[in-house]
């Protein structure tokens, strides 16, 4: 089976004004598509055709250093899922901050929501060049990170709890070169805890080994 383009979870102007519908359509419709499309073409007649996502990832990561073709390879399956993971990370009317057992952490870690909202963005904005803004579990404690291109966390040891796309065609239909007023918009009205929620009491469990693929 080919791997599929998921379903958004929203409308396309459902993140209007903050991310605008020409942004969203764009954004899934052409360049997500582009990345699920290219993949499946690369793997196709390869022993990692019919794999999931994350097991491609992950066996593309570790032939990169001496097969240039795993190099595109992962680079579209990478995109392919942090792409799904990006828009798990948003929701209509989102932004609020973390609740519960997550907020504690949060303010354990960056000593308050704002010391993680005001990191976050910088952290975000500051990154050179295309890229993810990541917030993520890693050995127990929560941390900020940014990847380039493709790059993604679940080959690193980590556990993504949200993302933020800093690549242009993210932002640049509303917000031309401004990306510091893309991600802090992003972050006060977008964010979903909910979903960020879930995925560090699933990954606090035990038994849990590594971070669940959006569905
Ligand atoms: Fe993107």
């Amino acid at each position: 089976m080919p791997i599929v383009l998921p379903k958004l979870p929203y409308d396309y102007d459902a993140l209007a004004p903050i991310v605008s519908g020409a942004t969203l359509r764009f954004h899934y419709d052409r360049h997500h598509r582009a990345y699920i499309d290219a993949l499946n073409a690369l793997v196709r007649h390869t022993d990692l055709a019919d794999r999931t996502l994350d097991v491609i990832i992950h066996r593309a990561a570790g032939r990169r250093a001496n097969d240039p073709a795993a190099v595109a390879i992962f680079n579209n399956a990478a995109q392919a899922w942090n792409h799904a993971f990006y828009w798990q990370s948003l929701r209509p009317k989102g932004g609020g901050g973390p609740r519960g057992v997550l907020a504690a952490r949060i303010e354990a870690d960056f000593g308050s929501e704002r010391g993680f909202a005001d990191a976050f963005t910088a952290a975000a904005t500051s990154h050179f060049g295309s890229g993810w803004a990541w917030l993520v579990l890693e050995r127990g404690a929560l941390r900020i990170v940014t990847t380039s291109n493709a790059g993604t966390p679940i080959v690193n040891g980590q556990t993504p709890l949200l993302v933020v796309d800093v690549w242009e065609h993210a932002y640049y239909l509303d917000y031309q070169q401004r990306r510091a007023d893309y991600v802090a918009n992003v972050v006060d009205n977008l964010l979903n805890w909910d979903f960020a929620a879930q995925t560090f009491a699933r990954a606090s469990e035990p038994s849990v080994q590594s971070a669940a693929l959006p569905a």
